[in-house]
């Protein structure tokens, strides 16, 4: 009796381990081992920003581009988009503002100025939609033409408007609003007082401004892509869950044998 019981328990231990082995064998090689976890990619340097290619398809700003191309400003723009550090803010008037310039014309200034009035249309910083409303509270703003020509910021009840001056305009759609490069279309023409001087003839009283939180212009979110980080955590799962159960049944497979063979 104490013998077939050593012989029984002796015959169960060794199903046990040969079963045990025979899982391990037949178990697929850990996957872990054949595909080393994915090292972490740095994060991307920000895509390079064609500015002329934006302002072409968007708008139309054909006039604006002209302007960019002929004052050689585009090269400044392009480059302060390039420096990805601060990046760049631009607000575009559309052709029809340029069309719509009656009093103060263009055609008059002289290089020098025609330079400065485009540089006067971006600041040497990413400003989201968000940010205006808190620039509104801090008076003149600097733009990339310096010195004396700066943007005001009105916070008109949720709405911002700029004001240089001899225009006032409703910050309205972005064309693009993805660090570093922020364009969004303006209505009017930006016209500095440092060029027309400050002898501004009196504004129209501006109609009230349809109710539209800042919020329905905001940008649609550039989707940068997120989900590429957990591509091989399913299938390494998964096999180890397949290997896990081919143990298990081959141990509960062992326990039975042994049962039946203690009986
Ligand atoms: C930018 O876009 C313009 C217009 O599509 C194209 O002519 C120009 O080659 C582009 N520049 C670069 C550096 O890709
Ligand atoms: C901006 O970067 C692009 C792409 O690297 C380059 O082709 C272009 O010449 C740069 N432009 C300026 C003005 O720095
Ligand atoms: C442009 O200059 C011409 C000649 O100097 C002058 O007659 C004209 O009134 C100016 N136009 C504007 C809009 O200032």
């Amino acid at each position: 009796m104490e013998f077939s019981r050593i012989f029984m328990i002796s015959c169960s231990v060794l199903l046990l381990c040969s079963s045990l082995a025979y899982g391990q064998a037949v178990s697929p090689p850990a996957p872990a081992a054949m595909s080393p976890s994915p090292t972490p990619a740095p994060a991307p340097a920000p895509a390079y920003v064609n500015l002329t290619y934006l302002l072409s398809v968007a708008g139309p700003f054909h006039t604006f581009l002209d302007y960019l191309e002929s004052t050689k400003v585009l090269e400044t723009f392009q480059n302060q988009a390039n420096n990805t550090e601060q990046g760049i803010t631009i607000f575009v008037p559309k052709d029809s503002a340029f069309k719509a310039l009656k009093k103060p014309s263009l055609s008059n200034l002289s290089d020098d100025q025609l330079k400065s009035l485009i540089l006067f249309h971006a600041m040497p910083k990413f400003y989201s939609l968000a940010d205006f409303n808190e620039l509104s509270s801090k008076g003149p703003i600097s733009t990339l033409a310096g010195g004396g020509y700066t943007l005001n910021f009105i916070d008109n009840s949720g709405t911002v408007h700029l004001n240089s001056g001899w225009s006032r305009t409703k910050v309205s759609s972005a064309v693009h609003s993805t660090e570093p490069v922020a364009i969004y279309q303006v209505d009017k023409v930006l016209l500095p007082e440092a060029i027309f001087g400050t002898d501004i003839p009196p504004m129209p009283a501006p109609a009230p401004a349809p109710i539209i939180s800042p919020t329905a212009d905001a940008p649609s979110a550039d989707s940068k892509g997120t989900a590429s980080s957990s591509k091989s955590s399913p299938s390494t799962s998964s096999s180890h869950r397949i290997m896990n159960s081919g143990t298990w049944s081959q141990l509960v497979l062992a326990l039975v044998g042994a049962w039946l063979l203690f009986l």
